[in-house]
């Protein structure tokens, strides 16, 4: 099976912005998420306003993202033998994926991790958790070594298991050769029951591979947020906790402490990079300083 290179999405925000229409701030009106009736309800009303692009982009992702391809995807990507870059070099080179075309936003993927970080720091959390906010998408460069959006973005979920019907447009999953091998497709897998995270393969994209480049440098509570942050059918939808252990559940309170300041933050107001770059680059050699292996 030959995994396609279209480029549904006009941007790789798209996905971002879309997950917002699933996962509503939580003080506006249409957040309505106590009543499971009308949570179905909105689901069905997601599913069906869904955009064209991001109907497709789920198509290839759920589609081609099977446990070989995140076997292989991880054998290559993790021996981070590509490139050596500061965490501040590895943010511009990222910003190359700055795309016009995106009508609802004209921030960059500097601004996006600025803003996101820049709240965080507002709020007065730890410093760790600043830089966690401003590192959290570069793994996002994944797109300029090549790799289609399905294979960086999108919501993450575990391979060489059972596929959960919560995943959103789980439907897609029946394109999944996975689905037909008796053993990927049940509800152990490859696995065993709560084994922990950390033994479980989830479809490759921007988390685990920005978690492996910096690992050796920041606390484990930032390391979650980095690793799982795309992990929605986990930290919002409460699935596959079979597989979690006790840990990964305490854990888990600091990814979901991460999420709205990721899918909340974006606003107008372009942040001021150049003045912040000094505060950023302390922070940076506080923790990772020096050239990282990508
Ligand atoms: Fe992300
Ligand atoms: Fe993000």
């Amino acid at each position: 099976m030959t995994a396609p290179h279209a480029q549904p999405l006009t941007s790789l925000d798209e996905w971002e912005d879309d997950l917002k229409t699933r996962y509503p701030e939580p003080d506006k009106p249409a957040f309505k998420a106590t009543d499971p009736e009308k949570k179905k309800e909105e689901f069905r009303n997601y599913a069906a306003n869904a955009r064209p692009s991001v109907r497709e982009f789920y198509r290839l992702n759920h589609t081609y993202q099977t446990y070989d391809f995140v076997r292989e995807k991880k054998a290559d990507y993790l021996k981070l033998n590509r490139r050596q870059m500061t965490v501040w070099e590895a943010a511009e080179f990222l910003n190359n994926l700055v795309d016009d075309s995106d009508p609802d936003t004209d921030l960059s993927q500097l601004d996006h991790l600025l803003q996101t970080a820049e709240h965080i720091r507002h709020d007065g959390k730890p410093r760790w958790f600043i830089l966690a906010g401003f590192v959290h998408d570069l793994g996002k460069i994944l797109c300029l070594f090549g790799e289609p959006q399905w294979a960086v973005v999108g919501d993450t979920f575990p391979v060489g298991c059972a596929f959960s019907d919560k995943i959103v447009f789980s439907e897609f999953f029946s394109g999944n050769p996975d689905r037909t091998n008796s053993k990927l497709s049940s509800r152990l897998g490859v696995y065993n029951e709560g084994c922990g995270l950390d033994k479980i393969d989830l479809s490759w994209g921007h988390d685990e591979y920005i978690y492996h480049v910096v690992k050796h440098g920041l606390p484990e509570e930032a390391l979650y947020m980095l690793r799982y942050h795309s992990f929605y059918p986990g930290h919002r939808e409460g699935e596959y906790d079979y597989l979690m252990n006790d840990h990964d559940r305490k854990m888990f309170e600091w990814v979901r402490a991460f999420n709205p300041y990721d899918l909340y933050t974006k606003n107008h107001e372009k942040p001021d990079s150049k003045k912040l770059r000094p505060f950023y680059e302390d922070l940076i050699n506080e923790y990772l300083p020096g050239k990282l292996s990508w």
